[in-house]
């Protein structure tokens, strides 16, 4: 009886040593990720997106492959790998969004920017995205500009804000120039 609880704190140990050892091993990687996350972001901070040599440097830098790297910058939506423009106009398109007319809402954005989800406008100043639960679910339908959330949007209320982007993007001009 005595070998037997004996064998059984071995035991014990051993599965502990290993589930601190695995922990240890998931903190690290995640860690690891997260510098890697902020990395990507300082990038796309400085650039507006994340250009190529950029993503090869880094895959150098960290030792791990390109496509590893690739496969982080396509799992997460905010990363651009190619120019986008300054405000980037995201609409819900999920269910409970979609249940409070927001295609009529992308219909009324997209043609007043001239372009579809997916392309940014000529002058550099505006990107659309049609885009999955943006989490704000009870105020729908929703739109963000950037980081900021608007929520029950009308047709109307979408193009006022639109408006106020144009107008901001313009002073932002304006201010380049003198
Ligand atoms: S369904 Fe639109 S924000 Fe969640």
């Amino acid at each position: 009886m005595r070998v037997l609880s004996k064998k059984m704190e071995q035991l014990e140990d051993e599965v502990k040593e290993m589930s601190e050892k695995k922990m240890l091993k998931l903190i690290e990687e995640y860690k690891e990720n997260e510098l890697l996350l902020d990395r990507l972001h300082d990038i796309q901070n400085k650039f507006g997106y994340l250009p190529e040599e950029e993503l090869v440097e880094l895959a150098a830098e960290k030792e791990i492959p390109k496509a590893h790297l690739y496969g982080i910058v396509s799992f997460y939506s905010r990363f651009y790998t190619e120019p986008v423009g300054k405000y980037k106009v995201r609409i819900c398109k999920s269910i409970s969004c979609g249940m409070n007319s927001s295609k009529k809402i992308l219909k009324v954005i997209s043609e007043s920017l001239g372009i579809n989800p997916g392309e940014t406008t000529e002058d550099k100043l505006f990107t659309l995205e049609a885009v999955e639960c943006l989490g704000h679910c009870g105020e729908g339908p929703v739109i963000t500009v950037n980081d900021k959330v608007y929520g029950e949007i009308t047709e109307a209320k979408a193009l006022e804000i639109l408006e106020e982007y144009i107008e901001r993007g313009e002073k932002h001009e304006r201010r380049k120039i003198s």
